[in-house]
């Protein structure tokens, strides 16, 4: 059990992180921090009052508290509208950021406003980490992924092992439960590895595809395999319009969780981790969905995995798709 968990946005990921850690018995207190909401000077006065007294994190985690006695959990909970709330925290988990919705006129948000927005958010982060704990542990699920975990990177500088992004581990639950289901079999018999960026280039590994420690192959005919391989790379959006509004959140939120518990209890688990890479897979620099042995020290040691000509073919593709948008961030950040 470590002493303390920070989490960095009370959205819906947070809420289920916060529930979950309290549950499982993670951490000893759990922060959450979540900016005041925005009062509209249009509002009437009273109106406006109301908004001000208003706190999703304290909301949250006050919800939560006063479920403890009943499902008899001992963790403090504290919720605040600023970074005080992760003081101390060991590990990190960071959700902070604005999904694609539409504006009350109805036009949504370009994709470069949407990153220009988010990076700004990240730099608050990244200052509120450095400012309450700065030798903590990172894992990243902001979107988009790839970008934000590269900011975080460039603005905080910490050991590659203390910095990771959550993408890998939520794009192969979503592979496997999707063969498992094509193959008619518990989804507890299917691993598998989706590697690279986690967008449309997302590379799921067919070739670590096992059923039973059997390959995939076996169970599933090639046509099956191809659209599902389709579906995993287009997973996120599908939740997305089905909800209609922001994202998954409950596979996303027990993904990070698996990372974060191979980490507390130092597991040495290999998992997909979107990892900085010096070298491995011939990569200098970047963010990429790589296996990694997450332990006591985070991420301990990237794993480097023969791929198949296509895989490599199809890794690569992804890797410059990673590189594009690290190099708008990088142009960005010049300007904020
Ligand atoms: C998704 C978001 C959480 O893939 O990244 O659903």
């Amino acid at each position: 059990m470590l002493s303390k968990i920070g989490l960095i946005g009370g959205g819906y990921i947070g809420g289920v992180l916060a529930q979950e850690i309290a549950q499982r018995g993670l951490a000893r207190e759990v922060g959450l921090v979540d900016p005041a909401p925005f009062v509209n000077p249009k509002d009437p006065p009273d109106r406006q009052e109301v908004t001000k007294k208003q706190s999703v994190s304290i909301g949250k985690t006050l919800d939560i508290s006063e479920g403890l006695p009943t499902i008899r959990r001992d963790v403090r909970l504290v919720g605040s509208k600023d970074y005080s709330a992760i003081k101390g925290a060991e590990l990190i988990i960071n959700t902070a950021g604005v999904p694609r919705k539409a504006r009350p006129d109805g036009s949504y948000p370009s994709r470069e406003e949407l990153l220009a927005t988010n990076l700004r958010v990240t730099g608050q982060v990244a200052e509120g980490i450095k400012q309450n704990c700065p030798d903590a542990i990172i894992i990243s699920i902001a979107n988009p992924l790839d970008a934000i975990v590269y900011t975080l990177d460039k603005r905080l500088g910490p050991s590659k092992n203390k910095l990771m992004g959550m993408a890998g581990q939520l794009d192969s639950g979503r592979y496997c439960y999707f063969v498992a289901d094509a193959a008619d079999v518990s989804v507890e018999n299917v691993s598998a590895l989706v590697l690279g960026g986690h967008g449309d280039t997302m590379v799921p590994v067919r070739s670590s595809c096992l059923i039973a420690g059997i390959p995939v192959s076996k169970f599933v005919d090639d046509d099956t395999l191809k659209s599902i391989e389709t579906r995993t790379r287009k997973a996120g959006g599908e939740v997305v319009g089905l909800l209609g509004f922001g994202s998954a959140f409950v596979s996303p939120a027990w993904a990070a969780l698996e990372m974060a518990e191979a980490i507390i209890h130092d597991k040495r688990k290999i998992l997909p981790v979107c990892a900085k890479l010096d070298g491995e897979y011939g990569v200098d620099g970047l963010f990429v969905g790589v296996p990694a042995i997450l332990g006591r020290n985070g991420m301990e040691k990237v794993i480097e995995l023969d791929l198949t000509a296509e895989e490599k073919k199809a890794f690569e593709h992804s890797v410059a798709a990673v590189r594009k948008t690290c190099d708008e961030v990088d142009e960005m950040l010049e300007k904020l």
